[in-house]
């Protein structure tokens, strides 16, 4: 596997390389797991080349708590992707990511995904997202990037944001990965107790009850069962709705046929887990 700290010598590397190969992208912040592999393995199944990049973005994080305790095991992760036949990773510092002064943050018009849900959550996470993925989608050069519909929301975003850039590249929303128990793969994970990780998967279960009872008329009753349920457990809700999936506004009362998703965040342990299933 090649790594690349420098943005201009990958660039230059990929340019030459996709004349004649297709490369795939997987972008991340490190602390890899199954959910990640997952991703660079459809990728190689679909690409010559496939390329991963490593960066805890701090633009992201709106409580830098949250930045400073996100789990950072670069050695690791270099090993795990060697293992996995990842082709190139690109490990950027935060002055080759961001080298000049940040006051000439682009705006992106992201329109509704900014104010609802992790939007209204976490203020000025995605406009970091954007500014990560925009910076590098001009360095990766590539034809698909692989992200995870564990971050549903964020989904919707980067495919909004290579519509405002008009990149030419294909976003592949790829399925969560799961622990036996139910509970989404996340870096952030490793901060839970082991009764953590177990408690957690009632998220899951709560959503899959939630995709069993599903059924038309008025969604109220069912939606504040899973959510007092959680609550009981310990959980601190931020959010815990059935939304359009492709509006992501609320449903109270269901005709029977729109495309619905249920999308959660809640702390546990102090640990903002977020998931999401599609119910129909
Ligand atoms: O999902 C992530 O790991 C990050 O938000 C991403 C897409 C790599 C941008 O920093």
């Amino acid at each position: 596997m090649k790594i690349f700290t420098v943005a201009a010598n990958l660039q230059q590397y990929l340019t030459e390389l996709a004349t004649t190969k297709t490369i795939g992208f997987v972008p991340t912040m490190g602390a890899l797991h199954s959910g990640h592999i997952s991703l660079i393995d459809i990728s190689k199944s679909t690409n010559n080349i496939t390329v991963c990049s490593i960066f805890v973005n701090p633009a992201q994080f709106n409580n830098s708590a949250d930045f400073e305790k996100y789990p950072i095991t670069t050695e690791a992760d270099i090993e795990v992707l060697k293992e996995a036949g990842c082709d190139v990773l690109f490990l950027p510092s935060v002055a080759e990511m961001y080298p000049s002064d940040t006051k000439d943050d682009k705006i992106y018009e992201l329109g509704f995904l900014e104010h609802v849900f992790e939007g209204k959550y976490r203020p000025g996470h995605f406009k970091g997202v954007c500014k990560a993925v925009h910076r590098l989608l001009d360095i990766v050069i590539c034809h698909n990037v692989y992200i995870g519909q564990k971050d549903y929301q964020q989904c919707m975003v980067i495919k909004k944001l290579a519509e405002i850039i008009d990149i030419k590249v294909n976003i592949i929303v790829c399925p969560t990965l799961r622990a036996a128990n139910g509970l989404a793969l996340s870096s952030r994970n490793q901060r839970l107790s082991t009764i953590g990780k177990e408690k957690a998967a009632l998220i899951y279960q709560c959503m899959e009850f939630i995709q069993q009872h599903l059924k038309s008329g008025n969604l109220t009753m069912l939606k504040q069962s899973a959510q007092i349920a959680l609550t009981n457990d310990g959980f601190k809700i931020d959010y815990f709705e059935i939304v359009h999936a492709n509006t992501l506004s609320v449903v109270d009362v269901w005709d029977g046929d729109s495309k619905l998703v249920c999308i959660v965040a809640a702390y546990l342990e102090d640990v903002r887990l977020i998931d999401n299933l599609p119910l129909n």
